[in-house]
C-alpha cells in the first residue's frame, strides 16, 4: 500500500495550469515523472487582458528546476488541437488531460450580457470539448486515457452571479459523463471533480479566514490519483476541498406512478401526488439513462409499492429483484399480447433478414408474394412472441425490479403445428413456466402459444432469458420445464452450409421489430463491449434452420415441426456462417460457428422434421477415384463443341481455365483456350495468363452445368472461386449450355 503512485512514461496536458489549481495539478504530476504540457494563455481572470507567456513559463521553470520535465503551451483552449500537438511533438503521446482552464464574467442574470454568458461557455465547455476533442483519438488508439474534466459547486447547486459558469460548469458535467461511457472500451476513463480553493479567482468570493483551509495544493492530490493508470474509476463526479473528498451521485425520489392504465396524467394528478413525488424516504440512486427510464416505466404502471418494499425495505440479504417475491403467484399469471398484425412484406422483409436470396431460385417462395408457392419461414414464428416478450414480462412480472438492461435472450424453441399463414392477425398468450436461481443469474422461462384468427393453434414458442445479477434469491436451480438443447452426435458432421452473411444483414433483420440499437449504432454497441454492431441471434438461428431445410426438407415449411437453440456467441454482419449439420432418425442437429473467428454461436440446436424428410444432399463420396471424375466427360463434350463451332470461339475469344477439386485438392486442371487457332481443349495449365481462372469441385461443377447448382449462388457461398474477368463466367453458357446428355 505504501507504493508510490508514479506517472514515468506518462505525458499529460493540464489547461490553464499557469497558476492556482492547474499548477499544482501540473507539479504534483510532474514530481511523480509524468511529463507534462503546461497551457495557460497568461490572461487576466476575466478572459479579458491580452495573453502572456509569462504564467506558464513560470510553471515550466519551476517543474525544470525540480528535474521534471515540462514544456509551455501558450493556446487558448479553443485552439484544442495545438494544445494537443504540443503534446504529441514534445513527448509524442497524450495519456492525461485535466480539462482545468477557466475564468469568470460574474453578474447577476439580469445584467448578464451575452458576450459575458458567450465567452464564459467559450472558455469553460467549448474549450473543454475542443481539447479533449483534439486528444481522443490519440488516447482510442493507444487504447488508454485519463482524462479528468472541472467542474464546480456553483453548478451543482447554483451560485448567486454565476447564471453563465453555473451552467457551463454543469455542461461539463455532462460531456464526462458521455464520454466515460464512449471511452470505457478503449481503457479512457473520465471523471469530473468540483474543487474549492483559494485562487486569484475566487479573490473575494471566499472569506479569508478560511484561507489556509483552501491551499489549492490540498486538491491536488485527489485530481492526480484520478488520473493515474491504477485507477479504475469513470464517470463520477466528486466535491474535493480543504483535504477532504467526497463523491457526489444523484438521488431521485421513488416518485409517483401519474396515470391509471394508459391515460394521460392530469395537472391534477400531479397536484395531488406532488407529497409523494418529493418524498425522498425510498429515494433511488440510478447511475445510467436506461435504469433511469425502466424506473420510469415500470413506476407509472401503477408497480412502485411492491418493488421498493424489496429493494429498500426487505430485511433481505439478498439483491436479487426476485428475494422475498411469492413466485408462485407469477406463474399463476397469464398474458394475451396485443394481437400481431403482419401482411406478405414483414413475411418477405423477415425471410430477407434471415439471407433468404433471390439468387436461390428454390428460396424465391419465401421472398415473392406472386410465387405460386409464396410462404412463410417456419422461424417467422418467433416474432409474434417476441414482440410481446417485454409487455409480458413488465405485466407478468409487475411486483419484480427488472433491469431490463440485465436481460439476454439465452435459448429459443419453437414447436410448429400448422404452416404460418404469410399474412394474418394472431394472438399469443404468454405464461411464465418458471423461474431458475443460478446464483449468477435468474433463468426466466416463458412459454407462449400463438393463434390464428380461427382460434387455431399455430406454434409454441419457449423463450428462455438469462436476468443478470439476479440469482441467489434461494429458489429452486433445476429445470423441470425447459426443452433443453441437444448434442449432436459424436461424428463429423453429415453435411455442412457455409454462408457469408451480409454487412448490412442486422440492419435488415431488426426491421422485422427488434429495434435494439446494439444491432444498427456502432456507439451504442461499443458500450456494451462490441467492436462494431452485432447480428440478432435470432437472425443467426433463423440462417441455420434455413440451411437445415435447404438440405432436409427442400425448402418445405410444413416439414418442419420443432427448433431448439442456444445462443452462445455473437455473430458479426459480415461474417460467414458455418452450419454443421448431422441427421439421426427425424431429428437434424446443428450447430452454428462463425468461419472467420471459430467461435460458436448456436449450440445445441436441433430441427425435428415430418418423417420422409429428404436425405442429406451431401457431396458425391470421397471413396470416387479421382481418376475417374464425373465432370471429365462434360470437358471432352465442351472440347467437342468448340473444335466443331468456331462462332462460339469468336464469340467468347478468352482463355478459360479450370481447376477441379476433390476434398479441397485440386485433382484436375483443364484449360479451353478459345484464342488459339483452332480452339482447343487441353488437360492442364494454359501457356500463357488466362483470362479467367474457376475453382470448383467435381460434383459441383456437374451440378452447375446440369442446372442444379445456380452459379450465382455458388459463388457467393464460396463453391465456385472466380480469379480474372468475372464478365466471362457469366458468359459460359455458350460452353456448357445443351450438351449433349451425358
Ligand atoms: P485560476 O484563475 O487561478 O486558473 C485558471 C487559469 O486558466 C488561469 O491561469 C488562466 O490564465 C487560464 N485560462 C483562462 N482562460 C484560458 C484559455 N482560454 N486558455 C488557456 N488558459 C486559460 O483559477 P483556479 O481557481 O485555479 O481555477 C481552475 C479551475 O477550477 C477553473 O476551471 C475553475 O472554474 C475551477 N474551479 C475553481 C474553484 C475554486 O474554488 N478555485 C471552484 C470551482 C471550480
Amino acid at each position: 500500500m505504501n507504493k508510490l503512485l508514479r506517472f514515468d512514461g506518462r505525458v499529460a496536458v493540464v489547461t490553464g495550469a499557469g497558476g492556482g489549481l492547474g499548477r499544482c495539478y501540473a507539479l504534483l504530476l510532474a514530481s511523480r515523472g509524468a511529463s507534462v504540457v503546461v497551457n495557460d494563455l497568461g490572461g487576466d481572470p476575466h478572459g479579458s487582458a491580452p495573453g502572456s507567456t509569462r504564467l506558464a513559463d513560470n510553471v515550466v521553470q519551476e517543474i525544470r528546476n525540480q528535474g521534471g520535465s515540462a514544456v509551455s503551451n501558450y493556446d487558448s483552449v479553443e485552439d484544442g488541437e495545438k494544445i494537443v500537438q504540443t503534446a504529441i511533438d514534445s513527448f509524442g503521446r497524450l495519456d492525461i488531460l485535466i480539462n482545468n482552464a477557466g475564468i469568470l464574467r460574474d453578474r447577476s442574470f439580469l445584467k448578464m450580457a451575452t458576450p459575458d454568458w458567450d465567452m464564459v461557455h467559450r472558455v469553460h465547455l467549448r474549450g473543454s470539448y475542443l481539447v479533449t476533442k483534439a486528444a481522443w483519438p490519440h488516447m482510442r488508439k493507444q487504447n488508454y486515457g485519463r482524462i479528468l474534466m472541472v467542474a464546480s459547486t456553483s453548478g451543482i447547486y447554483g451560485n448567486f452571479g454565476q447564471s453563465n459558469y453555473s451552467a457551463a460548469k454543469m455542461g461539463v458535467f455532462g460531456l464526462g459523463n458521455t464520454l466515460s461511457l464512449e471511452g470505457a472500451k478503449y481503457g479512457i476513463n473520465c471523471n469530473t471533480i468540483a474543487p474549492t480553493a483559494i485562487s486569484r479567482m475566487t479573490e473575494g468570493l471566499l472569506p479569508t479566514a478560511v484561507e489556509k483551509d483552501l491551499k489549492p495544493e490540498f486538491v491536488a492530490p485527489f485530481a492526480a490519483y484520478l488520473c493515474h493508470e491504477s485507477c479504475q474509476e469513470t464517470g463520477k463526479l466528486f466535491e474535493v476541498a480543504s483535504g477532504w473528498a467526497g463523491r457526489v451521485r444523484w438521488e431521485k425520489s421513488a416518485g409517483a406512478g401519474l396515470k391509471k392504465g394508459d391515460e394521460i396524467p392530469s395537472i391534477e394528478d400531479v397536484r395531488d401526488n406532488w407529497a409523494k413525488i418529493t418524498d425522498f424516504t425510498n429515494s433511488v440512486h440510478h447511475t445510467n439513462s436506461a435504469e433511469a427510464t425502466s424506473f420510469a416505466i415500470e413506476k407509472s404502471r401503477g408497480t412502485d409499492d411492491a418493488k421498493l418494499s424489496i429493494n429498500y425495505g426487505s430485511a433481505s440479504t439478498s439483491s436479487s429483484p426476485f428475494a422475498g417475491i411469492d413466485i408462485q403467484k407469477i406463474f399463476s399469471r397469464t398474458v394475451t399480447v396485443k394481437p400481431f398484425q403482419y401482411t406478405d412484406r414483414d413475411s418477405i422483409l423477415y425471410a430477407l433478414g434471415v439471407g433468404a436470396k433471390v439468387s436461390d431460385p428454390a428460396q424465391l417462395k419465401f421472398l415473392y408474394e406472386g410465387h405460386s408457392d409464396f410462404c412463410t419461414l417456419p422461424t417467422f414464428a418467433v416474432l409474434p412472441s417476441m414482440e410481446g416478450m417485454l409487455p409480458m414480462v413488465q405485466e407478468v412480472m409487475k411486483d419484480v425490479d427488472i433491469h431490463y438492461a440485465n436481460l439476454l435472450h439465452g435459448e429459443q424453441y419453437l414447436e410448429l403445428y400448422k404452416p404460418l399463414p404469410t399474412s394474418g392477425t394472431l394472438t399469443t398468450e404468454i405464461k411464465i413456466a418458471e423461474i431458475l436461481d443460478k446464483r449468477t443469474g435468474a433463468v426466466i422461462v416463458a412459454n407462449a402459444t400463438t393463434y390464428n384468427e380461427a382460434k387455431e393453434r399455430l406454434c409454441f414458442s419457449q423463450i428462455i432469458t438469462f436476468l443478470k445479477g439476479a440469482g441467489r434469491f434461494g429458489g429452486e436451480s433445476k429445470a423441470k420445464f425447459i426443452k433443453p438443447p441437444m448434442s449432436p452426435p459424436r461424428r463429423a458432421p453429415d453435411v455442412v452450409v457455409e454462408e457469408k452473411t451480409s454487412l448490412d444483414q442486422a440492419a435488415i433483420y431488426r426491421l422485422s421489430g427488434d429495434y435494439n440499437p446494439l444491432h444498427i449504432d456502432a456507439d451504442f454497441a461499443a458500450v456494451g463491449g462490441f467492436a462494431q454492431p452485432i447480428l440478432h441471434g435470432l437472425s443467426t438461428f433463423g440462417h441455420s434452420v434455413r440451411h437445415v431445410m435447404e438440405k432436409f426438407t427442400n425448402y418445405d415449411p410444413s416439414k418442419v415441426k420443432c427448433i431448439k437453440g442456444r445462443f452462445s456467441r455473437p455473430v458479426l454482419p459480415g461474417h460467414t456462417l458455418r452450419t454443421e449439420m448431422w441427421k439421426a432418425d427425424n431429428r437434424v442437429f446443428f450447430q452454428t460457428s462463425v468461419v472467420e473467428t471459430g467461435d460458436v454461436s448456436i449450440t445445441g440446436g436441433y430441427v425435428d422434421i415430418e418423417s420422409g424428410g429428404e436425405e442429406p444432399q451431401v457431396a458425391p463420396s470421397p471413396s470416387v477415384q479421382t481418376s475417374e471424375l464425373s465432370s471429365d466427360v462434360i470437358f471432352e463434350a465442351i472440347g467437342n463443341r468448340v473444335r466443331s463451332n468456331p462462332s462460339v470461339a469468336r464469340q467468347l475469344s478468352a482463355v478459360y481455365f479450370w481447376k477441379i477439386t476433390k476434398d479441397g485438392n485440386v485433382v484436375r486442371e483443364w484449360t479451353v483456350d478459345l484464342k488459339a487457332s483452332p480452339p482447343a481443349l487441353k488437360r492442364g495449365t494454359p501457356d500463357g495468363k488466362p483470362d479467367i481462372t474457376l475453382t470448383i469441385s467435381d460434383g459441383d461443377f456437374v451440378d452447375l452445368v446440369s442446372g442444379k447448382l445456380n452459379g450465382q449462388k455458388a459463388f457467393f457461398e464460396g463453391q465456385l472461386k472466380i480469379q480474372g474477368n468475372v464478365m466471362l463466367a457469366q458468359k459460359m453458357d455458350v460452353l456448357t449450355k445443351d450438351l449433349p446428355k451425358l
